[in-house]
C-alpha cells in the first residue's frame, strides 16, 4: 500500500508586500479508460485500480494570470471559449478553496482564467479530465517557479496528479502520457490510490499510438453527473464483485497490451465498457445512457470484425458515445468502414479522430 504524499506546507505563501503577478498557460489533454472507475470513497479514493489511455487532440488549454487579490481571499474569474462563465467560476473556486492547506498561496491571488476545450462543446465528451488536470498542472507549476520546489520532474508530475484526483478521479491519469492507471493494483508496484501511474514500459508498441476515433453519437449534456453515477454504486447489488472484478480485468488487460493480444485486449476492454453501463442500468435509480444508435454502431463493429479479422473494438464512457479503438496500421479501413457505414447514426457533429498521446504540455 503506498502511503499518501504528504503534501500539507504551510510555507507555500508570499509575504504579504511581496505578492506577484503573472501568467502561464498549459494544455492538458482528455483520456479513455479501458478498465473503469465507477464507485468512490472518500476523499476522492477509488473502489477500484483503472487504466486509461491519454488521448492527444481532445484537450483543454488553458491560461491562467493571476495578481494579488485584493479580498484576502482567493478570487476566480473563469473565461471559456471567451465568455464569462460563472458556473466554471464556481467549480474552480470551490476547487481552490479545498486546495488551501496544500498550496496557501492560492487565497492570496486575483486568477483570470481563460479555457477552451478542442473537442466540441457540448459533444457528450467529458471535459473534467482535461479541465481539472491542466487546473493541477498550472498550480504546480506556479509552485515550481514561485517558491523553487517541484523541480523533480517525477515529484511535480505526482503532485500535479494528486492535485487533479481532488478536482476529478479520471483527471488524474491525464497528468501523464499513454497508459496510466490510477488506483492500487496488487500486482503493479508504484501504483496508488492517491496519483496516477504511468506504466507504458514493456507495452506492446503497438499500443504506443493506438487510435480512438470517437464516434458522437448525441451531442446532447450528459444527463447523469459522473458525481451522482459514482454515488449510486453504493446501493449497487453488485457493487462489491464489480469492484473486485476490475482488478483482475486491470491484471489481464494489461498482460494482454505486454503481450500484444489482441483478441484478449477487445474482449476485457469491451466487456469493461458494457459493465459499466450494466452498472448504470442496475443502480436505483437506474438509467440507461446508451442510444438506439449506440446499439447500432456496437452491432456494426462486431459485424466488421467478423466479416474482416481485423482488431477494431469499442469502449464507452458515461454517455452515448463510441470510442472506436484500432492499432493505427488499418488507419485507412476503419475510416473507409466508419464513412459507408457509420455516419448514419452519428449525431451532426461527426466523429473525432484522435490517438494516444503524450500529456500534458507547457506552452507560456
Ligand atoms: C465513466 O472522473 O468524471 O469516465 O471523480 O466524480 O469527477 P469524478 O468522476 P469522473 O468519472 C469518470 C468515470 C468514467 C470512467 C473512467 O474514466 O474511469
Amino acid at each position: 500500500m503506498n502511503a499518501e504524499p504528504n503534501y500539507l506546507n504551510a510555507n507555500l505563501k508570499f509575504s504579504p508586500n511581496a505578492i506577484p503577478s503573472g501568467k502561464l498557460a498549459w494544455r492538458s489533454p482528455s483520456n479513455i479508460a479501458l478498465v473503469k472507475y465507477w464507485g468512490k470513497k472518500s476523499v476522492q479514493i477509488p473502489q477500484n485500480p483503472s487504466i486509461s489511455f491519454t488521448l492527444s487532440k481532445s484537450f483543454s488549454e488553458t491560461e491562467v494570470s493571476y495578481s494579488p487579490a485584493v479580498s484576502g481571499k482567493s478570487e476566480v474569474e473563469f473565461y471559456f471559449d471567451g465568455k464569462r462563465n460563472l458556473l466554471f467560476e464556481e467549480k474552480t473556486a470551490g476547487f481552490f478553496d479545498g486546495l488551501s492547506s496544500i498550496f496557501p498561496f492560492v487565497n492570496q491571488l486575483k486568477f483570470e482564467i481563460h479555457s477552451k476545450n478542442t473537442f466540441p462543446h457540448s459533444a457528450g465528451i467529458a471535459s473534467s479530465a482535461s479541465g481539472m488536470s491542466v487546473l493541477a498542472m498550472v498550480l504546480c507549476d506556479m509552485e515550481r517557479q514561485l517558491f523553487g520546489t517541484l523541480q523533480e520532474e517525477a515529484d511535480f508530475r505526482r503532485k500535479a496528479s494528486y492535485i487533479a484526483r481532488l478536482g476529478s478521479g479520471s483527471a488524474s491519469r491525464s497528468v501523464f502520457g499513454g497508459l496510466v492507471i490510477w488506483g492500487e493494483a496488487e500486482d503493479v508496484s508504484g501504483t496508488s490510490d492517491y496519483y496516477g501511474f504511468p506504466v507504458n514500459e514493456g507495452v506492446h508498441e503497438m499500443f504506443a499510438d493506438y487510435q480512438d476515433t470517437i464516434l458522437l453519437v448525441d451531442a446532447g449534456e450528459k444527463k447523469v453527473s459522473s458525481s451522482l453515477g459514482h454515488g449510486l454504486m453504493n446501493g449497487n447489488p453488485f457493487a462489491a464483485d464489480r469492484f473486485h472484478q476490475a482488478h483482475g480485468n486491470l491484471t489481464a488487460l494489461l498482460q494482454a497490451m505486454r503481450s500484444g493480444d489482441t483478441e484478449a485486449f477487445i474482449r476485457i476492454s469491451e466487456s469493461e465498457a458494457l459493465t459499466l453501463h450494466a452498472m448504470m442500468m442496475t443502480s436505483q435509480p437506474y438509467f440507461l445512457l446508451m442510444k438506439p444508435n449506440t446499439l447500432q454502431i456496437i452491432e456494426r463493429i462486431f459485424a466488421f470484425r467478423e466479416k474482416t479479422g481485423l482488431p477494431v473494438s469499442f469502449t464507452l464512457d458515461a454517455g452515448p458515445n463510441v470510442h472506436m479503438l484500432f492499432p493505427t496500421t488499418i488507419k485507412e479501413d476503419v475510416k473507409r468502414f466508419i464513412d459507408n457505414d457509420l455516419l448514419s447514426f452519428l449525431s451532426p457533429k461527426g466523429y473525432i479522430e484522435d490517438e494516444v498521446g503524450k500529456g500534458p504540455e507547457k506552452i507560456l
